[in-house]
């Protein structure tokens, strides 16, 4: 039996380092992973990285094209969810608005099955009425928001904005997953 292909998402937050343990335990827990960078995300964590613990070639770029469909049509008639951890508050902008321009981007405006983002965010950033209404419009549409949990995020600041634990974010995904459509 083939394996539930999961998209994980990587955007450039300081969370990202976090994503890494994500994409480990769900291999672990069956699932084939194919990891989605953005540019900005490979400052914070290598490709390399998560090629070795998804076992898959990590996707940063659309130009590169392993097959002959462009990678984000492929993808998003093959994963059966789509999660992006951590969620940049420029992502959510992108995804929200049906922003294509770049691999992550262009694959969550061709992506119409179960999706859920982990936004990771400095706390002004996460209550900027910008991103509220990015969020809300995400909701509304169906995006599952994990998160974002309250504490101190790497900046020093106390509030909103901490990305939700692994463990909570690996939960939500088998919950969508067992849920019916
Ligand atoms: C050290 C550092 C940490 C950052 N952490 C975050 C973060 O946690 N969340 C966020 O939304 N943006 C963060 N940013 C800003 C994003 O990297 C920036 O908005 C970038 O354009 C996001 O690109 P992407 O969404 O394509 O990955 C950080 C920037 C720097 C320099």
């Amino acid at each position: 039996m083939s394996k539930t292909l999961i998209a994980l998402g990587v955007t450039g937050g300081i969370a990202a380092y976090k994503s890494a343990q994500l994409c480990s335990d769900l291999v672990k827990a069956g699932f084939e992973v194919q990891v989605i960078m953005t540019e900005n995300a490979v400052r914070f964590v290598t490709p390399l990285t998560f090629r070795t613990l998804s076992r898959n070639p990590v996707i940063t770029s659309l130009w590169e094209l392993p097959q002959w469909q462009p990678e984000h049509v492929a993808l998003a008639q093959s994963a059966e969810l789509f999660i992006t951890a951590p969620a940049t508050v420029n992502f959510i902008a992108k995804y929200a608005n049906g922003i294509a321009d770049d691999a992550l981007s262009t694959f969550a405006a061709t992506f119409n099955g179960k999706a859920a983002i982990a936004p990771a965010m400095n706390p002004n950033m996460w209550r900027h009425w910008t991103c509220q209404e990015n969020i809300a419009k995400l909701a509304s549409h169906g995006v599952r928001i994990i998160g974002p949990a309250a504490g101190r995020v790497a900046c020093g600041d106390d509030g909103i904005g901490r990305m939700s634990e692994v463990a909570e974010i690996l939960s939500v995904i088998k919950e969508m997953l067992e849920a019916d459509e």
